[in-house]
């Protein structure tokens, strides 16, 4: 049974989404994103955000904030306004717990309602977490660039995968 509620994020968010985002950053499995955000930067973020391009939270039974995701632009040329990217990261300690699942059913939902033809992403190979939960919400692995990053002085294979919508 999954309680975790998803809604559009508000300006009020900025700070929850921030300490998510820097923990994802700073274990190293999710992202080559190396620099840490702050509460402001999160701000402009959302306030800077497109309408088919929204970011969402999800809350704990608690009213928490344990989770947000958002849709993002793949490539801003025309021809592949059809085309969303997408980011999902869930708090250390409630992952595992249908947060993610959660999240990434209700981005694409909204990927559908706002006329995207496909979803992608690019992870880490490595990571158990985010592998298992896109596979199980159906999208396909395209390939994977081999020693695409250097981070902290080692090279990281990239993968990408997409869903047709
Ligand atoms: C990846 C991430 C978003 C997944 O969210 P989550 O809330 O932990 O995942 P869920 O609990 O919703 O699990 C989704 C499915 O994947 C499976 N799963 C989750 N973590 C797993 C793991 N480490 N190993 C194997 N399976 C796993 C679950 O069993 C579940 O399957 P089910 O729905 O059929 O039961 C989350 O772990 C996270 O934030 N990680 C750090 C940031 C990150 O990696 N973001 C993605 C960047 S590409």
């Amino acid at each position: 049974m999954n309680n975790h509620r998803v809604r559009p994020a508000t300006a009020g968010d900025a700070e929850a989404i921030c300490r998510i985002y820097n923990q994802g950053i700073e274990d190293r499995v999710a992202t080559l994103e190396t620099e840490l955000r702050t509460p402001e930067e999160r701000r402009q973020w959302l306030a800077s955000r497109g309408a088919r391009h929204p970011v969402i939270v999800a809350e704990n039974a608690a009213g928490e904030v344990v989770g947000w995701g958002s849709l993002n632009v793949f490539n801003p040329r025309e021809a592949y306004r059809f085309v969303a990217d997408f980011s999902v990261y869930v708090e250390p300690a409630w992952r595992g717990k249908g947060v993610g699942r959660v999240v990434l059913e209700r981005l694409i939902e909204l990927a559908r309602q706002h006329d995207f033809h496909k979803m992608v992403l690019s992870a880490f190979p490595t990571n158990a977490g985010g592998m298992a939960l896109y596979e199980k919400l159906g999208f396909r692995t395209v390939g994977i660039y081999r020693e695409q990053g250097m981070l902290d002085g080692r090279w990281v294979d990239t993968i990408i995968m997409e869903k047709l919508l």
